[in-house]
């Protein structure tokens, strides 16, 4: 168990370097397993839940090796479909290995990804399109088995599903036919995804923003991809400076991939300056209400940092309304930081967080991945010590996250016990 100890009171001051984006690489590194060739991703974060993805890949007879931030795959020798009950179920992007599984073996078998702390995760929509491309799917005994090469065709989700898209696209890979996918999801990862996978000879674009045509019938070949800076990490400390009042230069973001998150920061009285891939922003004494937030499918505001932009709004001049519409179970840190002295009311997707003065330290517990970020960011700004147990959670989706905070003046520690 490892958790975070925070001094909060000082204004963050510095730069900061955005790593590579986990969920470009998780989606990625499923996908080598379409390519019976050796592959390079670089700039790649060790992460824990790209570690976790890195056991199942080593699982289905793939070699793994790291050579600093690059991560070389080689799933030439892969044979086996099957993805075993112990790490699959663990961790949700398993369930991205059930289309190039079977776009590269016409079969594959994995427990139901774990469900977590954000809501109960269905895979529906993921089973119908690949039922759709004429996949068997038996969901008995708790396991899901897919049975058959996938056939092109053309699906229309009912949802733009991340997950969906992406697991649909790489079974279109293999699949015998073009396949379209109408409304899918826009987020840049996916185009990541799509670039990765162009690079190694298959062959998918965009057909304005609700289609995306994939050629069926290539074979992977070996290739080299660089991912794309990770939005979410910028964003979450480009919060951590708005609630400090401090002033933080981010290198290597790209701005156009927050445009809903800086237009809430503003909002909020930040001062942000973009030159080239840099973020500058300054955030002011005491941040404004955001008087209606609503989180969206990109582009529209990210889910992904509601939890961090909740507990800016809890030290907001006046009252905030934010409204949770992509995940039916995402203000568990609300209680948390009620421990903090924030005011808050959850109302189901809505939460409605009446502004205070100042939080004080407190011991909370981190509930899910950007909810525990969003703990640690409410300790820089708490007068006293906040200590957020099950600090291990944030591991899954920040690399060296108390560190990098440290290295711009946050008085923060971390103990593993
Ligand atoms: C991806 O999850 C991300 N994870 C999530 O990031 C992110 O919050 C989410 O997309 C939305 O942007 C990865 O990329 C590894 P969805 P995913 O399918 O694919 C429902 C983080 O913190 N749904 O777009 O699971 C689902 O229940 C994580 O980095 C179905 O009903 O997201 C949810 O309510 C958290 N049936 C909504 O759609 C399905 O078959 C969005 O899910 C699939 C999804």
């Amino acid at each position: 168990m490892a958790k975070l100890i925070i001094e909060g009171g000082r204004a963050l001051k510095g730069q900061i370097t955005v790593r590579g984006a986990k969920n470009a690489a998780l989606p990625i590194l499923a996908g080598t397993m379409l390519i019976p060739e050796p592959v390079r991703i670089t700039n790649c974060p060790r992460l824990t839940d790209v570690e976790n993805m890195v056991g199942l890949l080593k699982t289905l007879g793939c070699r793994t090796k790291w050579d600093g931030d690059a991560l070389l795959i080689d799933a030439s020798s892969a044979r086996t479909a099957e993805l075993p009950e112990g790490l699959a179920g663990s961790i949700r992007s398993s369930v991205f290995l059930l289309g190039p599984l079977l776009g590269r073996f016409g079969a594959a078998e994995a427990p139901y990804p774990g469900g977590c702390d954000i809501g109960n995760r269905p895979v529906d929509l993921h089973l119908k399109g690949l039922r759709a491309m004429g996949v068997r799917v038996d969901e008995t005994s708790g396991r899901i088995r897919c049975l058959g090469r996938p056939k092109g065709t053309e699906i229309a989700l009912e949802y733009p599903s991340v997950g969906a898209t992406e697991n649909l696209l790489m079974a279109a890979c293999g699949a015998e036919g073009d396949t379209i996918l109408v409304n899918p999801a826009r987020e840049p990862e996916i185009d990541d995804l799509m670039a990765f996978l162009n690079g190694a000879g298959f062959e998918l674009k965009r057909e304005g923003s609700s289609r995306i045509r994939i050629r069926g019938g290539r074979r992977g070949r070996a290739t080299a991809h660089s991912l794309l800076p990770d939005r979410i990490e910028a964003g979450t400390y480009l919060v951590a400076a708005a609630i400090t009042g401090g002033h933080l230069v981010l290198r290597g973001g790209r701005k156009e991939h927050l445009s809903a998150l800086l237009t809430a920061l503003k909002e909020a009285g930040c001062r942000i300056r973009a030159e080239g891939t840099d973020l500058d922003i300054e955030g002011p004494e005491r941040p404004r209400e955001l008087r209606r937030l609503v989180t969206l499918p990109y582009p529209g505001f990210p889910t992904d940092m509601q939890s961090q932009v909740f507990a800016l709004c809890t030290v907001a001049r006046g009252t905030s309304v934010l409204e949770e519409n992509v995940f039916e179970d995402r203000f568990r840190h609300g209680a948390e930081l009620r421990r903090m002295g924030a005011d808050c009311d959850l109302r189901g997707r809505a939460a409605v967080i009446r502004g205070v003065r100042s939080l004080h330290g407190a011991q909370v517990t981190a509930r899910d991945l950007r909810g525990g970020a969003a703990l640690a960011l409410a300790g820089l700004r708490a007068e006293g010590i906040t200590v957020v147990e099950e600090a291990e959670r944030i591991d899954r989706g920040y690399m060296d996250f108390a560190a990098t905070l440290r290295s711009v003046g946050a008085a923060i520690r971390r103990e593993d016990e």
